[in-house]
């Protein structure tokens, strides 16, 4: 095994099986200068995959993690060259009740930093039975819980909770932090920037972009800057929509004919199984939840039309928080586009584009998220009054 696939190993990922699998690349950035360092990787399914991040925030001379990632030993090495420069990490926060792909990593991390204290959203759950978190690897006698044991750093970082909101199986939570030092706003999925053009990760390996960019499975995967973006506008439908309007299975017989030619006899392209067929019109679609220069600051098409329909009061009181803060000057999401400008300004505009919506949207590329939501609810797996659990 080389040096760098050794570096960027993840033996557990069988935990959550998602792509990329056992190798995780990691991409080390400075977001704000002396503050605020992002790791991306990449996760998801069959391809579609976005960034996910890890943050590293200065407090004094000491280091907070949020958003815990698979600690590969190249991530590590990163972290080591932060804690030489400032200080221990001595914080890890899990600020997110419902996002798996954010919890995945959190004991693995915290052996990693075994003197860091941890901090994590209320309402953690465990599938299909409510375990002790010692059984699923979080130490209980260094870990708090944000809410009922107060707050980490709270002379640095403002904490403000969207919900809870219950979504039958689990809630639906997340503790954002203001800090107070880079005037940034963290959140891990309650607001997204998206950029019409490949996030930098790609650059590591494009396959997944190349995957999606082709009309069918008999094309081999031809990497050029046009394919990369129009695998990135695709895998953003797929991610934000599940089911795209425009996005067609094609039939058994027509996938298998397109399948096993030359060249494509191989596990990267999938052996040419690829059963999409993107209709006339996709890319409009697409366009309208990317932005063109800068990220375009939304509420995750996914989130929005799953966990708020029956709950906006949730999220208007939440950002009511937001915008009376005093200095927040950018937005650093753990998921696509690292730090945006996200002032009085952008935070009165999404207000209008919200004011402006309608939250329980069932056309266009809302059809699909529309009838799961419906179904759910009446199936009785998602409650009618979200907020009646958590409302004494
Ligand atoms: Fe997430």
């Amino acid at each position: 095994m080389s040096n760098l696939v050794s570096e960027q190993k993840w033996s557990w990922w069988p935990l959550l099986p998602l792509y990329p699998y056992g190798r995780k690349r990691t991409i080390f950035r400075e977001l704000v200068p002396n503050q605020i360092w992002s790791f991306e990787q990449l996760q998801g399914i069959y391809y579609v995959a976005v960034p996910v991040r890890l943050l590293v925030v200065r407090v004094k001379n000491e280091l907070m993690i949020i958003n815990p990632l698979p600690p590969t030993n190249e991530l590590l090495r990163d972290i080591d060259v932060l804690e030489k420069k400032i200080g221990p990490v001595k914080t890890i926060v899990l600020p997110t009740a419902s996002g798996l792909e954010h919890k995945i990593g959190l004991p693995a991390l915290a052996r990693a930093f075994p003197n860091a204290k941890l901090w994590l959203c209320p309402g953690q759950f465990s599938f299909p039975f409510q375990l002790p978190f010692d059984w699923l690897g979080i130490p209980s006698n260094r870990t708090n819980i944000l809410l009922a044991d107060g707050f980490p750093h709270a002379d640095y970082c403002e904490w403000i909770s969207l919900g809870p909101i219950d979504i039958g199986l689990a809630r639906f939570q997340e503790i954002c932090c203001f800090h107070k030092p880079s005037k940034s706003l963290l959140v891990t999925d309650a607001l997204v920037g998206i950029e019409d053009t490949p996030p930098e990760i790609f650059d590591l390996d494009p396959t997944p972009l190349l995957f999606h960019s082709r009309e069918k499975g008999s094309e081999e995967l031809i990497d050029t800057p046009i394919a990369r973006r129009k695998g990135w506008l695709r895998l953003v439908l797929f991610a934000s929509y599940l089911r795209p309007e425009k996005l067609e299975i094609p039939k058994i017989k027509e996938i298998f004919g397109n399948s096993l030619k030359p060249n494509l006899r191989n596990k990267r392209a999938h052996f040419g199984i690829y059963p999409f067929s993107w209709q006339k019109g996709w890319e409009l679609s697409a366009k309208k939840i990317v932005g063109k220069n800068t990220p375009l600051i939304q509420i995750a098409p996914v989130i929005e039309r799953l966990v708020f329909p029956r709950a906006q009061k949730s999220f208007l009181n939440w950002l009511n928080k937001i915008e009376s803060l005093k200095g927040v000057s950018w937005l650093i999401s753990a998921h696509y586009s690292g730090k945006i400008k996200f002032s009085t300004y952008e935070i009165k505009v999404l207000r209008n584009k919200i004011n402006n919506s309608d939250w329980a949207k069932n056309e266009g590329d809302f059809g699909f998220l529309g009838w799961l939501d419906q179904k759910l609810l009446k199936l009785g797996v998602v409650p009618r009054d979200p907020l009646r659990k958590f409302s004494d």
